[in-house]
């Protein structure tokens, strides 16, 4: 495997009513508090008033900031920094799901910077100081709360890109599966398609030496497929969203990678895809990654045979190689259109008049995907088999 450096400094909070806990935590950091949230889902269910209730018990300077839209944008988050600045806020508090989390990352960044946050997602400029901020999440699906990613969209240019560092990681996040019993059944499907795809990527690599990593990307499949798959027939069960909630930590969170670097390359085409449609990023991957598969299917035949036989259960019992790993690839499709993702790009209306700029988006930075290195005209053919 790779050398690596490990650290991951977020604090985790799990479980039910654990929000009492949060004065103490933001205590460390000042009395100023910025609230970020989303469009609403937290007044709707009821955090938002317990969670206002609770900073002013403890008698917290509270602002807030509602309105950030899934698949954030720029804009929003200047507005964000543009309001730390103005009120000299402390510490920031990011109640929502990981576009919530995303926006917040970068506002904390901005916070501190006079120039333009775009700079710190292009890799321009890197952030040498950052508010701190913890959070409180509501759906389950991307990891933010306890990893170093954040993803923006320029809406003006449509461009959708991920930038992370050690400014990035939560100082806390409160993980309290009952706030997740309102996620309406498509997002709780998204956040099993996001949670499946984060450990594809990373169990797609080139890296020797990783028979830990390998099964332990196996083991979690599995989980979460049985886990998603109940989860999806009984909403309302407590456990099924909190061992969900779990699975969606540990799917991004760095752990099932250590020493080795995956693919990333459909999330890449992905972003794309939403920066120009703007549609929700579980449901352009649940499109995209069994397409992916099989066009990268060539560049390693045995991985996909191991994975339709650990992961997806397929007899291989004297079955040739491609038979074994293409079973494997439409027992996954499978999976996801039982549990309700979308299939096709035609699901979201798109049809084949942007795939070239959406394929040159992708590629703005060379070949797409650390595994399997798809050049542009690749990404088009994978895009045109999704329409
Ligand atoms: O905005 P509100 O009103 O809160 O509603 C949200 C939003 O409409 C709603 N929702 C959230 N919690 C809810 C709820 N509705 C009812 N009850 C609740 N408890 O769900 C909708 C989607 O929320 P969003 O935060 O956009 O979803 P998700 O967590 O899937 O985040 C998607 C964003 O994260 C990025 C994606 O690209 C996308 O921009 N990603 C971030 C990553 C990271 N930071 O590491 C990695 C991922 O691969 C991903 O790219
Ligand atoms: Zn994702």
């Amino acid at each position: 495997m790779d050398n690596f450096i490990f650290h991951n400094p977020t604090k985790l909070i799990f479980g039910e009513n654990q929000l009492g806990r949060l004065p103490k935590e933001l205590a460390t950091y000042g009395k100023k508090v910025l609230v970020v949230y989303g469009g609403g889902s937290i007044k709707r269910n009821g955090l938002y008033d317990s969670l206002m209730n609770l900073l002013d018990k403890s008698e917290f300077e509270v602002y807030e900031m509602g309105g950030v839209e899934p698949n954030p944008r720029l804009s929003t988050a200047k507005r964000g920094a543009a309001l730390c600045k103005q009120h000299d806020i402390d510490v920031i508090v990011a109640a929502g799901g990981g576009s919530v989390i995303d926006c917040t990352k970068l506002i904390a960044s901005a916070a501190k910077y006079d120039g333009d946050p775009w700079d710190f997602v292009i890799g321009k400029a890197r952030p040498t100081e950052a508010l701190p901020f913890g959070t409180i999440l509501t759906l389950t699906a991307t990891s933010s709360e306890m990893n170093a990613g954040s993803v923006i969209t320029n809406e003006e240019t449509k461009e959708k890109y991920g930038w992370g560092g050690p400014f990035n990681y939560p100082k806390f996040s409160i993980l309290d599966p009952a706030y997740t019993l309102t996620v309406p059944m498509d997002q709780t499907v998204n956040g099993i398609v996001d949670t499946m795809s984060h450990i594809f990527e990373q169990y797609f690599h080139l890296t020797e030496n990783t028979s830990f990593q390998d099964e332990m990307c196996e083991a979690a499949l599995r989980s979460v497929m049985d886990i998603g798959g109940r989860l999806v027939e009984d909403p309302n069960n407590m456990e099924l969203r909190e061992s969900m909630m779990l699975a969606g930590v540990w799917g991004l969170n760095g752990f099932l990678s250590m020493g080795m670097r995956g693919d990333w390359g459909t999330h890449d085409i992905e972003h794309a895809v939403s920066a120009i449609y703007d549609i929700p990023h579980a449901g352009g991957l649940a499109i995209l990654f069994p397409h992916w598969m099989r066009l990268t299917y060539p560049r390693n035949p045995k991985r996909y045979v191991r994975l339709a036989v650990n992961v997806f259960g397929v007899d291989a019992t004297g079955k040739p190689d491609e038979e074994i790993a293409m079973e494997g690839i439409d027992r996954l499709s499978a999976y996801w259109q039982k549990i309700g993702a979308p299939v096709s790009l035609a699901d979201y209306q798109i049809d084949d008049s942007q795939l070239e700029l959406i394929a040159e988006k992708a590629s703005a930075k060379g070949l797409v995907g650390g595994y399997a290195k798809l050049s542009k005209d690749e990404v088009v053919t994978l895009l045109t088999a999704c329409l």
